[in-house]
């Protein structure tokens, strides 16, 4: 830390991403990117020329992605905000409504939360899941604050249904709910068909999972359209061109191919279900993941020498250090073939583990 960094920052801890590899191939399981390419008509529409006017400044508005999401979704593009990645649009939506309100959202959730609140000022509480991982929603229905639930939830993969959703928005009438769907693509449906109800409904999504762009960095947000201009307030002030030419026309094409979003999602979810019932035979422990991950406690072998193992074998997987869950892996859902390896290597470590 330099003497000139704010002391307002001096304690922020920075998120931490999962692992890049370059120095060798991995089996890369840990950070829940896509095993398929983005749609064949990405690559269509990134023509020579479209490189050409990369000279120029993209449109701050990114109508032409906005137009195709809320065509998608049956909605006005005025209820439609794009960001560069969703973790932008969480932290324009932490910066807008947070203050001096705050955010309640689970202890076990996304890591980025706390560190958004931290970062931006935003006071949070952070609630306990309960014992088999799942949400207590009466944890999260006292007004004042502002709500923060990823759904399905991460790194569990554990889903909240809609009437629960509706309970907190209804005891929230004067406060924001942000839903973080970032993986609601793989199996369950998503909130916005709620949103001509409630006002308060914040919806966060990202292309970077069901729609294989996370190296586009594309999510966006949902809402009524005074929410999404008090965004779009907080995005002009920040940085109006904040989705660069290439990735406006890379989402706009990857939204606009559904049939190819279709294939995709639902050979990931199959490959998961899959794979959820070869780890039970195994003896594992493991949630019922709604997401493109699997959320998984090896019997016999400790968290971290499940990664370790893994890793000398190949393969990465994600592990977070916190005292409830340190004995799990999170493992993204590859394709058929990265998962055969995986459970390969999983048979073989608890073999060794248990002779
Ligand atoms: C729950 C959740 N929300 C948001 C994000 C951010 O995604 P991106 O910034 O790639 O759109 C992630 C990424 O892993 C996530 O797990």
């Amino acid at each position: 830390m330099s003497r000139y960094l704010d002391p307002r920052h001096a304690s922020l801890v920075p998120y931490t991403p999962g692992e890049q590899p370059k120095d060798r191939k991995f089996i890369k399981l840990n950070t829940n990117e896509s095993p398929f390419p983005p749609s064949p008509k990405v690559l269509e529409a990134i023509s020579r020329q479209q490189v050409e006017s990369l000279k120029l400044y993209s449109d701050p508005d990114a109508r032409m992605l906005t137009g195709a999401i809320a065509k998608h979704y049956g909605l006005k593009e005025s209820q439609v905000v794009a960001g560069n990645g969703s973790d932008e649009i969480l932290a324009f939506a932490f910066l807008a409504f947070g203050g001096s309100k705050g955010a309640v959202f689970p202890e076990i959730s996304y890591g980025f939360y706390p560190v958004f609140a931290q970062l931006l000022g935003v006071s949070y509480r952070a609630v306990p899941l309960k014992e088999d991982f799942s949400i207590d929603i009466e944890d999260y229905l006292t007004p004042g604050e502002n709500v923060v639930i990823a759904n399905p939830n991460a790194p569990t993969g554990l889903l909240l249904g809609h009437a629960e959703i509706e309970t907190i928005l209804r005891a929230h009438p004067d406060d924001v709910v942000l839903i973080d769907e970032a993986y609601v693509d793989f199996g369950s449906e998503s909130a916005v068909s709620l949103l001509p109800r409630y006002e308060n409904l914040l919806i966060v999504q990202t292309f970077s999972k069901s729609r294989s762009l996370a190296g586009g960095r594309v999510g966006f947000a949902l809402g009524s359209p005074a929410l999404i201009a008090d965004l779009q307030a907080i995005r002009y002030s920040f940085n109006p061109y904040n989705l660069g030419r290439l990735p406006q026309l890379a989402g706009a094409a990857a939204m606009e191919d559904e049939e190819y979003f279709r294939r995709c999602t639902r050979r990931i979810a199959a490959t998961r279900e899959r794979v959820k019932v070869a780890l039970n035979q195994l003896g594992c422990v493991q949630t019922d993941s709604r997401a493109n991950f699997l959320f998984v406690k090896l019997p016999g072998v400790p968290g971290a020498e499940a990664q370790a193992k893994l890793r000398a074998k190949g393969i990465l997987v994600r592990r977070f250090d916190k005292p409830a869950i340190a004995d799990y892996l999170r493992v993204t859902v590859g394709s058929d073939e990265e998962m055969d390896a995986f459970l390969a290597a999983v048979r073989e470590i608890i073999e060794e583990a248990n002779s």
